[in-house]
């Protein structure tokens, strides 16, 4: 029994050391230790091993078993460490490489100078809203006091789709949908895109965008629109900016004024930025006219207001410095990717 354990042993053995896979090993371990193996078949025979020698060899099959078991971890782990060895030098990285280089785009000018404009308000209470692109003549003329034929109508011809439909000219006509809307005080800016049969220079496109702003509650006068578009100037261009009013005609408004702030540039001493004025126009403004707000159904007895309008560009060209608008829509990453 003993010669035949270790026979059975150095077999096993010497199997193991020979094998060169895993699957190889797996089988080795079904033939010798497995349900049907070679050291089972052995236990089973004990039977006719004479009863007194029963320990002995019961403790003979088990040392053997372990041996062959041990060797055979052993040899399980050494290839499988060799297997992951050869892996990861099939796997290697070459980290030397240059990287793809990733290009992250970012705002455009047009955008900065809304968001700023935005915030600005924001932070003295208004709300944002947006109002429509293709809007009836109603909104965008007659609700604003500009009856059909009027010249004020000339200065801002626009695209008709069909009918009564047309391509907003201004924001001004996002007041009337937010009026209409019945719910006061009103504190709004409105900024978006809007459109005008105008010919491409370096201070006009057809498309272009505009800030609107409306103020309505009770006792609103002339001194709270000029506290805040002051403070807005301040915040927008430095705390050193000065405003001055100049009388205007809008149909919206009345009184209606055009605002100027002292050329961040030269400080007001005049300078080729300013054309030598020291001051800069930024903004067309006004006290809502009180047939603006009968026809939207507020009560001029009760309620009065201001409004503004912002252009955006205008905005955006004077801050950057820029000195053509067409840079701002040509998309050439080579201007836009200095801001
Ligand atoms: N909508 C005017 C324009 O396009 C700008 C403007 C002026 C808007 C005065 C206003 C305002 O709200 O009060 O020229």
């Amino acid at each position: 029994m003993k010669e035949k354990l270790e026979k059975i042993k150095q077999e096993a053995l010497s199997q193991i050391s020979s094998s060169d896979a895993l699957e190889k090993l797996n089988e080795i371990r079904v033939n010798y230790l497995g349900k049907k193996g070679e050291l089972t078949a052995v236990l089973k025979s004990m039977k006719d091993v004479a009863p007194e020698d029963r320990p002995k060899v019961g403790q003979l099959v088990n040392e053997t078993r372990e041996e062959i078991e041990k060797v055979l971890a052993e040899s399980i782990a050494k290839m499988e460490r060799m297997k992951r060895e050869a892996q990861m030098k099939r796997e290697v990285i070459d980290v030397t490489l240059p990287a793809k280089k990733n290009n992250v785009g970012h705002r455009h000018p047009n955008t900065i100078a809304m968001e700023e404009v935005e915030r600005i308000f924001i932070g003295m209470g208004y709300e944002v809203v947006e109002g429509p692109e293709i809007e009836t003549d109603y909104y965008n003329f007659e609700a604003l006091n500009i009856p059909a034929d009027h010249p004020a109508k000339d200065e801002q011809d626009t695209f008709y789709i069909n009918g009564d439909f047309l391509l907003r000219t201004q924001t001004s006509g996002t007041q009337v949908h937010v009026m209409e809307q019945g719910k006061l005080p009103i504190r709004m800016i409105a900024p978006g895109r809007v459109f005008r049969s105008d010919e491409v220079d370096a201070t006009h496109s057809p498309s272009f965008h505009q800030i609107e702003g409306l103020v309505i509650d009770k006792h609103i006068t002339f001194a709270d629109l000029k506290g805040t578009l002051a403070e807005f100037a301040k915040e927008l261009f430095g705390a050193d900016t000065k405003v001055r009013f100049r009388p205007h005609h809008f149909n919206f408004t009345e009184p209606s004024a055009e605002m100027d702030v002292s050329c961040f540039k030269c400080g007001g001493d005049g300078c080729r930025f300013c054309k030598g004025t020291g001051w800069i126009e930024i903004l067309g403004c006004g006290m809502v006219h009180p047939n603006v707000l009968t026809m939207s159904k507020i009560d001029p007895e009760k309620y009065s207001g201001f409004a503004f309008g912002i252009g955006l560009e205008r905005i955006a060209l004077l801050k950057y410095e820029i000195d053509d608008m067409r840079l701002l829509y040509e998309n050439d990453v080579r201007f836009l990717k200095q801001f």
